[in-house]
């Protein structure tokens, strides 16, 4: 623990968790927002702000892989910090490029169309579902993640993990069954016909709780094989964190591109680019700079904590956005949302208990 990196004073492991609770949260409701406040002529299209997250996340992992380049930080000869002569600069760009291109990067292929197509299905998912059934129901990424891990990693399950995930299941079906019995559409309130502008322009955005819960636990699915796969990528090697990521992204440009490019352009087109952001206003702008950032915060996650932890950070971030979702959506609770959102938060936390194995395990790992 001499080496936890700190934040102001505070341990990066807890600052970071708690940024993706926030974060969780926040994205939902923003990419929520964007798309349900508008009527349907005037949305902007999803397969750009996916392709702009790959894009921002890539680079933006580019830099900080580029700025920790051992090549910069530790000189051979002198062990210091050395002047950036422009030799320098080149020779860490080339040592990147070479790890970039190394020859198990194919095995990110995998994992970066998996999370392509999640963050696709997402846009429908929070297109047709209340935000905080959205949040409850995307809990199930537990189950999954623990189904592949199961079957790729060879994990072991405790019973009282195996119960959790049996009480998750039964928590998500409560939430299900008051979404659908609940109205199938919303009616935007104040807040959202003020954005629209005039009182005329007031409009009803058409979920389909169906479709939402359909594409909401396709998005479970390939978050917990492309969570199970990158961990395996991950720890099958020493390549940096950091690495990965770029790798990642440069993967996910291919499926993020096509459906651009295979799109029969609009009746009254006015150029590719034009097209491309045609609608892109500040929601969407704040929803994709939400997901880059989401993106960066995981990895971090990922590096200071765990993926256990991880799971309580999104529970976390359900609380949070069921009383945002109160207050901006005219969400109402009912007692089968109560019901439901509890058993789910009951099942994260018990899932998330220390087995005796693995509470030793941590100190025995941080030793050097
Ligand atoms: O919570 P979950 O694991 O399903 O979230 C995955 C999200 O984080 C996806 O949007 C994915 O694009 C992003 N991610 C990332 N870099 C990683 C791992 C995940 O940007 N190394």
């Amino acid at each position: 623990h001499l080496h936890q990196p700190t934040i102001c004073g505070m341990p990066l492991k807890y600052v970071s968790l708690v940024t993706l609770a926030v974060q969780n949260a926040a994205l939902s409701i923003v990419m929520h927002y964007s798309r349900v406040s508008i009527p349907p002529s005037l949305a902007y299209s999803p397969a750009t702000a996916v392709l702009l997250n790959e894009l921002l996340k890539g680079s933006i992992s580019f830099v900080i892989a580029f700025l920790r380049s051992p090549v910069l930080n530790q000189h051979p000869l002198t062990r210091r910090k050395p002047t950036n002569t422009p030799f320098l600069w080149w020779s860490a760009f080339s040592d990147l490029c070479g790890e970039i291109f190394s020859p198990d990067c194919w095995k990110l292929s995998i994992p970066a169309i998996l999370y392509v197509v999640q963050n696709s299905l997402q846009f429908v998912a929070i297109s047709n579902l209340p935000v905080a059934s959205f949040q409850v129901t995307y809990q199930m990424k537990i189950l999954t993640t623990a189904a592949f891990s199961v079957v790729l990693l060879r994990k072991k399950l405790t019973s009282v993990k195996w119960f959790s995930l049996f009480f998750l299941a039964i928590g998500v079906g409560i939430v299900q069954i008051q979404n659908s019995a609940g109205k199938g559409h919303v009616g935007l309130g104040k807040s959202s016909a003020t954005a629209v502008g005039s009182a005329h322009e007031f409009h009803v955005h058409v979920m389909s709780p169906l479709k939402g819960f359909g594409a909401v636990t396709a998005a479970c699915f390939t978050s917990g094989l492309a969570g199970v796969y990158f961990e395996m990528v991950l720890k099958g090697s020493k390549a940096d964190l950091w690495v990965r990521n770029v790798q990642l992204s440069l993967f996910s440009l291919i499926p993020a591109l096509l459906p651009i490019l295979w799109a029969s352009p609009p009746p009254n087109s006015q150029g590719f680019l034009y097209d491309l952001f045609r609608n892109f206003g500040a929601w969407a702008w704040a929803t994709v700079a939400i997901q880059v950032f989401g993106g960066l915060v995981t990895a971090v996650v990922i590096k200071y904590s765990d993926n256990i932890l991880k799971g309580f950070a999104t529970s976390l971030s359900i609380v949070l956005s069921f009383l945002a979702s109160v207050a901006l959506f005219d969400f109402r609770i009912t007692p089968s949302f109560v019901i439901g959102a509890s058993t789910v938060l009951a099942a994260t936390w018990m899932y998330n208990q220390p087995t005796p194995s693995s509470s030793t395990l941590p100190s025995a790992a941080s030793s050097p």
